[in-house]
């Protein structure tokens, strides 16, 4: 049983339970042929069984060098850009509380002010640096890691190659060569896992680690998601439900997927979501578009154009039911006329904001869905990395495009470099 759940009765006035029911050949077929590595882009499936197949002897030896972390530095900066970042940025972001060492992320844009801000933060503190990055080649990284590198030899001396950890690929690239080279310990991407499938490899979860989040739980998580992921019963597989569901509403015109969270400490899941679903779906003219919205906050934004903008959107909220027992509290004067919520939990009042929006926005047209969290606990979140990573390759081969593949990405970048003038470009 997942650990949370999904409620589509808003879903049924737009695509109903027979014209889901009819999706489930094309569905459990698309299932097989990701399962059985027949599709496209199969060379690429590693992740698919990579809970339950990564050893305790793997994530012992990433808790083993987090603890070492811990203890010599105050910060972690780690660098990479798109699937090298987001997954562990989500995963953080969301247990912040926890008593790990502080974790920076660079190398994630071009930004000059970011980086020089950065450094000079990091002049006086004891740091660590985990580059991140499967091709080693990608220019946003490799800059920040030159100059962030620059910093350490500068702190450290000779020795300052043991506070540099990189992950990468296990042959190929030039970060592979540099760490021969210049004595880094590194950790391996494995071949079969691309970028944004990869946080559940040493790319987030070193990072994770050092923050002080329990690995070995967010595994466990994403191992009991594997096994009922692979259910061809659509009430046991919430990934194979949404998958469908967000199909057929494609199908009848609902172009952009708003996934809306009511709690801030998933907005980087959202980022995380944004890209697994933006590459994977989106090639061949086709695709939903992914967007995001953290609520009540962006209901005093984008609530108007969800309201009564164009009716191309259907919407995915994220509620956590229980997240502390803080309440209104009463005032004697009431001048601001709250004291009919005093005593009532933030918990209870974010939960009716909730329940008030779905069917305002349904009644507007948009059609929702809703995943019904009731605790973010670390092992509920390793669940939902699992359930969007399964979703959206289901959900791939049902639009017939490679989910696996990103070609569209190096549009930019050829442009990038000649006008760099990149020598062989
Ligand atoms: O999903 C992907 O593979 C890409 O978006 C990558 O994550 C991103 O481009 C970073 O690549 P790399 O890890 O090779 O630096």
């Amino acid at each position: 049983m997942a650990g949370f759940r999904i409620d589509y009765q808003n879903v049924l006035p737009f695509v109903n339970q027979e014209v889901i029911s009819g999706l489930k050949d094309k569905l459990f077929s698309a299932q097989r042929e990701l399962e059985e590595k027949r599709g496209r882009g199969s060379e690429f499936t590693g992740w698919i069984n990579l809970p339950s197949r990564t050893g305790n002897e793997e994530l012992d030896k990433i808790d083993g060098l987090a603890a070492e972390i811990r203890t010599e530095a105050e910060v972690l900066v780690s660098i990479g850009i798109g699937g090298s970042y987001l997954g562990a940025k989500a995963v953080i972001s969301a247990f912040e509380d926890k008593p790990g060492v502080e974790v920076l992320f660079a190398g994630k844009n071009i930004s000059g002010i970011e980086h020089e801000r950065l450094l000079a933060y990091l002049e006086d503190k004891d740091f660590f640096i985990n580059v991140i990055s499967k091709s080693g080649t990608t220019t946003e990284p490799a800059i920040a890691f030159r100059l962030i590198k620059e910093l350490a030899k500068k702190k450290y001396g000779k020795n300052f190659n043991r506070r540099i950890i990189a992950t990468t690929d296990s042959a190929k690239g030039a970060l592979r060569r540099m760490s021969e080279e210049e004595g880094f310990r590194t950790f391996v991407i494995p071949d079969d896992v691309g970028g944004r499938f990869s946080v559940l490899t040493p790319v987030g979860l070193l990072p994770v680690a050092c923050a002080g989040i329990d690995i070995q739980s967010l595994m466990a998580g994403a191992t009991e998601a594997e096994q009922y992921a692979r259910s061809e019963n659509l009430e046991q597989n919430p990934a194979l439900l949404y998958a469908a569901i967000r199909y057929l509403l494609y199908r009848s015109g609902k172009k952009v997927e708003l996934l809306s969270s009511f709690d801030p400490r998933l907005f980087y899941l959202v980022e995380w979501w944004k890209q697994l679903f933006g590459e994977s779906e989106g090639k061949n003219s086709s695709g939903i578009f992914p967007a995001g919205c953290v609520f009540s906050t962006d209901l005093h934004s984008l609530g108007q154009y969800i309201q009564e903008g164009e009716r191309m959107l259907f919407e995915t909220f994220m509620l956590i039911e229980k997240t502390s027992s803080i309440a209104v509290t009463r005032e004697k004067s009431d001048l601001d006329g709250l004291n009919y919520l005093a005593g009532r939990t933030l918990d209870e009042i974010n939960c009716k904001a909730y329940e008030g929006t779905r069917k305002a926005h349904f009644d507007g047209g948009v059609p929702n869905l809703s995943l019904m969290i009731p605790e973010l606990t670390t092992k509920v979140f390793g669940e939902l990395l699992y359930f969007f990573e399964k979703a959206v390759a289901v959900s791939g081969y049902l639009l017939e495009v490679n989910p696996f593949d990103q070609p569209g990405v190096e549009a930019y970048k050829k442009n990038m470099f000649r006008l760099l003038e990149k020598p062989g470009n």
